[in-house]
């Protein structure tokens, strides 16, 4: 594959990468499309940080979208290890073709080992998959929630994104003849190394101002009606203003505003509001202090808030 065809559809600026996560209906903000534009440029990988539901994972989903790219997604958790990130033997086909061999009378060990390690006895898992030429172009390689894993593990995460190659002992070394494009995200649920981060190019995720997010209700709530749309944002953003234990992210707000479409409401009113917090909020704590009076005070701020911006 030719240095062209690697880059292939990579965008040639920031203008052009905002334009490429709008085609997929990502709204992004001017600072994200830059360092996503420089990693790609750089073919660094892009370390996303940030609170629950407010589009890292999307930012990954969307690019193999958009650039035409195979998806390939590690999904982490604790106790994630080698056998399910990157390759594992089929043992049992191994062990069908040893008795196969031994009922043939086979008397060449090492030809029967040799065999059974051999490519078609190989399970290739995410970050193999990731390393292989793809007719598309390299593709696109989420590892998503890293904070999940245990610190063995990013130390050998940190090994594969240094040089896009494995060694499997008993096969040799696979190496990306060009690296995959690779986002990283974590919900911070503890500080990931810094020898990993410095691999990478970082961005925080945050939430989205009341602009961007009205044009992403827009954007993923088709048909919603303009008023109701304004109305939903700046509760939301007046809610993650409140001390919750868990303020919603963009996945809640477009929850909320496809409830409400769904039941017909045309504007917030407490009765309403109160009756689909459960869309918003996920803990009962956090329910029960915006319920009722202070639902209630929220609507006439956002009220107040939209009639002082017309
Ligand atoms: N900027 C955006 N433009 C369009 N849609 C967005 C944007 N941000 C978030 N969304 C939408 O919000 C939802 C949640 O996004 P996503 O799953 O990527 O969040 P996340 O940050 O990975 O959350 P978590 O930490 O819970 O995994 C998705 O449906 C996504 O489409
Ligand atoms: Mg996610």
């Amino acid at each position: 594959m030719s240095e062209s065809k690697a880059a292939k559809g990579l965008p040639t600026s920031i203008d052009e990468t905002l334009d490429l996560l709008g085609k997929a209906d990502y709204v992004a903000d001017r600072s994200l499309a830059t360092v996503l534009y420089l990693a790609l440029r750089m073919g660094r990988p892009l370390f996303l940080e940030g609170e629950a539901g407010v589009g890292k994972t999307e930012i990954g989903k969307v690019l193999a979208a958009t650039l035409g790219r195979r998806l390939i997604r590690l999904q982490c958790y604790e106790g994630l290890d080698v056998a399910a990130a990157v390759y594992e033997w089929n043992y049992a086909a191994q062990m069908i073709a040893i008795r196969l061999a031994e009922a043939e009378g086979a008397v060449d060990r090492d030809r029967v080992a040799q065999d059974i390690f051999s490519d078609r006895f190989l399970i290739r898992r995410p970050l193999l998959q990731a390393l292989e030429p793809d007719a598309a172009g390299p593709p696109v390689l989420l590892i998503d929630e890293i904070d999940r894993t245990d610190e063995a593990f990013e130390a050998f995460l940190l090994e594969v994104l240094a040089d896009f190659q494995v060694t499997i002992p008993e096969l040799g070394t696979v190496k990306a003849a060009h690296p995959p494009i690779v986002v990283v995200t974590s919900n911070r649920t503890r500080e990931v190394h810094d020898a990993l981060k410095r691999r990478c190019l970082y961005h925080w995720v945050g939430y989205p101002s009341a602009e961007r997010e009205l044009r992403i209700v827009r954007a993923k709530v088709p048909g919603i009606d303009k008023a109701l749309s304004q109305e939903i944002v700046h509760f939301v953003q007046t809610l993650r203003k409140e001390d919750l234990f868990k303020s919603p992210g963009v996945a809640e707000t477009l929850d909320w505003a496809s409830a409400l479409s769904e039941l017909d409401v045309v504007a917030l009113d407490p009765a309403t509001v109160s009756d689909t917090l459960g869309v918003l909020l996920k803990y009962q704590d956090d329910i029960a202090r915006i319920e009722g009076g202070k639902a209630k005070q929220l609507i006439d701020e956002v009220h107040a808030e939209l009639r002082a911006a017309e």
